[in-house]
Formats: C-alpha cells, sequence, structure tokens
C-alpha cells in the first residue's frame, strides 16, 4: 500500500516535477486569464474609439502574453510530469503515485472556462478591426465617371474639337462634369504614325487621334510625358514606356498591362465625346 509521503510500495517514482503549490497556481491562472480578457477589451474598445496604436498594441501584446501564461501554468498543472516503474504489472497492486496537490476536476474545469472566455474575448478584440472595414467599395474602384456622350474637357472645363489637337500634340482631358478626377484622366494625342492593332480603330478619330488612361497600369503614377521620336508614353516614377500606336502596350519598365483606351467619337456639335468608359480597370490591380 502507499501512504503520503509514499508513492506506493511496488511503484517507484523515477523522476516527478511538482507543480507550484496548487493555490498560488491557481492565482496565477485566474489574475493572467482576467489580464488577457482585459487586453482584447482594450484591443477592441481602442480600435473603434481610435486610440493611439501604442495604447492598441500594448493591449493586445500584454493580452497575448498573459493569455499564454495562464494556459502554460494551467496545462502543468493539469499533467504533472511524473515518471513511476511498476516491476509487476497486477492489478490489485497497481496504485497511482501520489502527486501533492493534484487539483481537482471541477476547480480544472472552471480554471478551463475562465481561459476560454479570455481568449473569446481577446477573439472578439481581434475581430473589431473587421467589422470597422465598412462597407464594399463596389465599383468604384473600377469604373470611372466617363460614360457615352459625356465631352473630353481641358483643366479649364473647355470642350475640345478633333482639330484642336495638332499631329504629335497631346493634352490631358477629363470628363465635362469631372474635372480633376485622376481617375478618369486621360491622354488625347494624335502621334505622327497612325495606329494599328491591337489598338481599337473604332475609337479613333481622324485615323490617328485617339485617349488612353493617364493612371500608369505599374502603380498609379500618372503619365506624363509623349516621347514623339518613338510615338511612346512615358511614365517618370519607374520609367515604363507604352507605345501608343500598338494599344499602349507596355515596351519597356515595370508596367506589364496596357494603357486603357478610351472609346472616342465626335458629338452633333462637332465636340469630342467619349462613347463609353474604359473597357477595364484603369491604374494598376486592384486586390
Ligand atoms: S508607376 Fe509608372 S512605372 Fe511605376
Amino acid at each position: 500500500m502507499s501512504t503520503e509521503d509514499d508513492p506506493g510500495e511496488d511503484l517507484r517514482v523515477v523522476s516527478q516535477r511538482i507543480p507550484a503549490e496548487t493555490e498560488a497556481n491557481d492565482t496565477v491562472v485566474v489574475g493572467a486569464a482576467l489580464v488577457a480578457g482585459l487586453g482584447g477589451v482594450v484591443f477592441g474598445v481602442g480600435w473603434l474609439a481610435g486610440w493611439s496604436l501604442g495604447v492598441i498594441g500594448t493591449g493586445a501584446g500584454v493580452g497575448l502574453l498573459a493569455l499564454g501564461v495562464a494556459l502554460r501554468r494551467y496545462v502543468v498543472e493539469r499533467f504533472p510530469d511524473v515518471e513511476a516503474v511498476e516491476p509487476r504489472p497486477e492489478a490489485d497492486r497497481f496504485e497511482q503515485p501520489r502527486i501533492a496537490d493534484v487539483p481537482t476536476v471541477p476547480r480544472r474545469r472552471l480554471l478551463g472556462r475562465l481561459i476560454s472566455g479570455a481568449a473569446g474575448v481577446m477573439g472578439l478584440g481581434f475581430l473589431t478591426p473587421v467589422v470597422s472595414l465598412g462597407p464594399s467599395p463596389g465599383p468604384a474602384l473600377t469604373r470611372t465617371s466617363w460614360a457615352d456622350g459625356v465631352r473630353l474637357v481641358t483643366s479649364n472645363g473647355q470642350p475640345v474639337r478633333p482639330e484642336d489637337i495638332a499631329a504629335g500634340g497631346v493634352s490631358t482631358v477629363w470628363p465635362a462634369d469631372n474635372v480633376g478626377d485622376e481617375i478618369a484622366a486621360a491622354l488625347l494625342l494624335r502621334p505622327a504614325v497612325d495606329p494599328a492593332a491591337p489598338t481599337n480603330l473604332d475609337w479613333v478619330v481622324d485615323g490617328n487621334l485617339l485617349a488612353y488612361s493617364k493612371v500608369c497600369t505599374h502603380a498609379g503614377c500618372p503619365v506624363a510625358l509623349f516621347r514623339e521620336s518613338d510615338e511612346a508614353l512615358f511614365c517618370p516614377c519607374h520609367q515604363s514606356t507604352f507605345d501608343v500606336t500598338a494599344g499602349a502596350r507596355p515596351t519597356f519598365g515595370p508596367a506589364a498591362r496596357s494603357l486603357p483606351q478610351l472609346p472616342l467619337g465626335v458629338d452633333d456639335e462637332g465636340w469630342l465625346v467619349a462613347r463609353g468608359d474604359f473597357p477595364e480597370p484603369v491604374g494598376p490591380p486592384v486586390g
């Protein structure tokens, strides 16, 4: 038979890690779990209220650390590390080695629930950034204000006629009702060499007057320079170059996609108008 101090008559304890004093250990688990929950609250409330990132980050960090401490102490207490040797495995002689202060099942259950609750509060806190993302932007990132019949105007709101653009000329234009809209900005130009496929020739006026998005397809910089020597548009940010006579396909630099071409036409009064929006999203890929 075994006694309080003797693990067993025939069981020889080879090693055992004695957990910390049960009561003290419980206090640590409870305290750490409460701190973890508090950290989750600080993170969630702080995010929604717009507190400084330092406070929010500290709340999250301390909370996670406390949760780790609580789990660690809980596991250590729940699974005492004992190694024992039983010479003869006879059931009637088997006695579990006695470990002082092994927690009782109800207390372990209570501590487990407390830690689960703290983890849940932290999880809710970490969900608040998702809630605050707001509604989907919808087509706002893929559409512009160009539409069929919208006149092209310059920065001072002046509509443009085809004859206003001489050979080799270029002008930045916007939709008449949205001057200055960076996403809708387009370059109206007349290269000396007539464009060919893959340029959409149905959207070209006079055989060589056409318009492309001004937003670079690499990282969104405004394409600023028309280089007549090789009929190319040039982006100053990372030197991407686009061939305007071939659908503004990229010929140099990091841009991998052509500048979208604006469907172009002339209205009854002889003003240049769009025949619709760009056929594809302008600028760099979204999402
Ligand atoms: S943004 Fe134009 S090349 Fe990078």
